[in-house]
């Protein structure tokens, strides 16, 4: 915890959604009972197949948007953990999937940054239908001036030109703005892009070995107004 502001000259404060707003956890969670011993397998499977999907379609120059490999990265959890046959789990993990839990501390923190004057915007992998489902689901749509999806440019987290699509719609330079992320390398590369960046480290992971380091780690969102002085 600090009370001192880490953040400075910052217009807009964008997140990441998956993981940072919203637990992609949530899904599994809500079935947990139905779903047996394999639960937490299964969605962790999922969460790294997802993300692992979205880096090798790059590579691969074979972009589909993220609802797909979230479709993808669930069947291949589900053939991993013995459950392929489960089609009705299939439709009801993929149905809890556009309306994640978002983490308690977000509505506040948002409200907080907004009443100071701060810009707020979503900048995500997820397609465009996901994220406004997921963000009318947890009653975030008056708190965000923004939701921008990587599909305006057709390839996914940490290509630079997703980074820039926030300072194009935003209208602010990079090093005005302030991005939150869960995701240690989604933190690297928009640090690396030249975002002032806070990485919000819910899994007490290690560092990424990348280029591109935040400016302040923090456990929840609750530490991000002392950051930026607000
Ligand atoms: C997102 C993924 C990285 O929301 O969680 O962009």
């Amino acid at each position: 915890m600090t009370d001192r502001p880490e953040i400075h000259g910052a217009d807009a404060c964008v997140f990441d959604a998956y993981g940072t707003l919203f637990d992609v956890h949530a899904a599994v969670g809500a079935v947990k009972a139905e779903i047996g011993p394999e639960a937490e397998r299964l969605s962790q499977i999922w969460r790294q197949k997802q993300l692992e999907y979205t880096w090798l379609r790059s590579l691969m120059h074979s972009h589909a948007d993220f609802w797909r490999l979230t479709a993808d990265g669930l069947d291949y959890a589900m053939e991993a953990t013995g459950l392929i046959d489960r089609a009705d789990l299939r439709a009801k993990l993929l149905d809890l999937y556009l309306r994640l839990d978002c983490y308690g501390e977000v509505p506040a923190t948002l409200d907080r940054l907004k009443a100071s004057g701060l810009a707020t915007a979503i900048l995500s992998n997820g397609a465009p239908e996901m994220l406004e489902s997921a963000v009318a689901n947890a009653g975030l749509a008056d708190r965000l001036d923004a939701v921008l999806s990587v599909e305006e440019i057709g390839i996914f987290k940490p290509d630079p030109r997703v980074y820039q699509l926030a300072c194009d719609r935003l209208g602010a330079e990079a090093d005005r703005i302030c991005f939150l992320s869960s995701n240690a390398w989604d933190v690297a590369g928009a640090a690396h892009f030249g975002f002032q960046v806070v990485w919000i480290n819910r899994f007490g992971q290690p560092r990424e070995r990348l280029p591109g380091a935040p400016k302040a780690v923090i456990e929840t969102l609750d530490e991000l107004p002392a950051l930026l002085g607000v």
